[in-house]
């Protein structure tokens, strides 16, 4: 009887269960769908992710030194950075790329930049000029940038634009010691002993001079550091302002020393770029590469077997001698790599960063890996792995005259690209490229003083102009 009754219950239970479900699926299906909930509605809010771009032609074998700051700045700080590189040494292809986006109004958050006339290229592409870039003058003197001598030269017009990470030498040329000794040949430090040392190993058959035409930019820089041996630091300064006479001797001179140097290159010169013309010269294809000293950089990480020493201190197991360009000796020809900032929604981020790498703590960091020496003087000569390092620092201190290099950062951008493809045809078609040359250069110191001009600035303060050179146009 009990379980009779149980029985009942059960199942008029099922057959509630089974009409409430039926009418439930029939409300459902009669129903439009419920609209999913916008993305938004949610009420615990997501942390953002802090991220900025950072525009930079330190790419491949040349990674290194800013791989390791941008993993340090993101480690202190919980700031990812994308890191951009447009390979090309020196810029050939980073620089114009950056330009082309300010001017499509997209700018990266940051980007590297030279100190010099260079920076005054980027503002010159978007519509409120300097004012579309941060003004870092109060950052550099908050970290200390500003009193150091290299803080001092990247001023333009007495305002901060792009805070200096580094300071590097352009002068410099690389010897392979094993070379020279096979050949009897000194470590030259004039210009005649290194045209005597090419001579006699050109009728050696072996290529003396290895610069390289795939990324143009050793080529111009042989011809400068050849101009700056005859010319000297007063008429290397002129040149940057547009100010020297296209007609001045020295500039004859030098093409005609760098005629014969060009004509040592080794034969497929024009299929090298720079970091596979300093592996000639380690491997022992050739005995002298000339550049600035992220060479020596490039050799410390890429080359930890290779013994470098600084020609003052050559040492019995050296590999590869570093010395000043011949001539130029007590001159420091400066390459100032710093950080710009356009403004934008992300300013502040860009200024964080761009503050973090030029800080004593971001320097530290990157220099010794870079092959630069940090712009602080108070940081010493500890931090450097490699005597080379150790020895510029010494060198800086007593050099007797800075330079700006025109191949990185003295000469406007469109100045500085017509001079780099001609100094390439030049090396490549020597006498028949001769006077298209000469044109070139007296082009390009018209439209280099024009541009100066139309921008009113200059290189320093009112105070201490850059070499003690206020030019007609600066407004005191
Ligand atoms: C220079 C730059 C250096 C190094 C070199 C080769 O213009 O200042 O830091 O990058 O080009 O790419």
């Amino acid at each position: 009887m009990r379980l009779g009754k149980v029985a009942t219950w059960v199942i008029a239970l099922i057959v509630i269960v089974v009409v409430v479900i039926a009418a439930v699926v029939a409300i459902m299906l009669a129903r439009p769908p419920a609209p999913t909930a916008p993305a938004t509605t949610t009420t615990s809010p997501t942390p953002t992710v802090r991220k900025i771009s950072f525009y930079t032609w330190w790419a491949g074998l040349e990674r290194f030194a800013i791989d390791y700051l941008i993993a340090n700045f993101t480690k202190d700080t919980g700031i990812q950075v994308e890191k951009t590189a447009v390979p090309g040494g020196a810029g050939v292809n980073a620089k114009f790329a950056i330009i082309a986006l300010i001017m499509a109004g997209k700018p990266p958050e940051a980007f590297q930049v030279h100190c010099g006339p260079e920076i005054i290229s980027y503002f010159m592409a978007t519509p409120h000029k300097a004012e579309d870039f941060a003004d870092l003058t109060s950052v550099g003197k908050e970290i200390g940038i500003l009193d150091t001598p290299v803080g001092q030269v990247c001023l333009l017009s007495g305002k901060l634009y792009a805070l200096p990470v580094n300071l590097h030498r352009a002068n410099l040329i690389l010897m392979n010691k094993h070379i020279l000794d096979q050949y009897g040949i000194t470590p030259p430090r004039t210009l005649d002993e290194l045209l005597a040392a090419c001579d006699k190993l050109k009728a050696a058959g072996v290529p003396c001079m290895v610069q390289a035409g795939a990324d143009l930019f050793t080529v111009l820089h042989l011809w400068e550091q050849i101009f700056l041996a005859v010319a000297g630091p007063q008429k290397f300064v002129q040149f940057m302002y547009g100010m020297l006479s296209p007609d001045d001797p020295s500039i004859k001179q030098a093409t005609e020393i760098f005629l014969k140097l060009a004509d040592t290159f080794p034969p497929d010169w024009m299929a090298l770029d720079w970091t596979s013309a300093v592996a000639r010269v380690v491997d022992g294809k050739g005995a002298f590469h000339v550049d600035g000293d992220w060479a020596v950089g490039l050799i410390f990480n890429v080359y930890p077997k290779v013994k470098m020493c600084p020609i003052d201190a050559i040492t019995p197991d050296c590999d590869i001698i570093v010395a000043p360009f011949p001539g130029t000796q007590g001159i420091y020809n400066m390459v100032i790599d710093a950080v710009g900032v356009p403004k934008g929604p992300n300013v502040d981020l860009g200024i964080q960063f761009a503050k973090y790498f030029a800080s004593r703590q971001g320097q530290k960091i990157f220099n010794p890996y870079k092959g630069s020496i940090a712009a602080y003087p108070d940081l010493g000569k500890d931090i450097y792995f490699i005597d080379v390092q150790k020895w510029e620092v010494d060198e800086y201190a007593r050099s007797k005259a800075q330079v700006f290099s025109l191949t990185h950062g003295a000469l406007f951008s469109d100045v500085w690209d017509m001079l780099l493809k001609k100094a390439v045809e030049l090396a490549q078609y020597k006498q028949a490229a001769l006077s298209s040359w000469y044109d070139t250069v007296a082009k390009a110191l018209q439209l280099e003083r024009q541009l100066w001009e139309q921008s009113g600035m200059f290189i320093g303060s009112c105070d201490k102009p850059f070499a003690g050179v206020l030019p007609p146009w600066a407004k005191c």
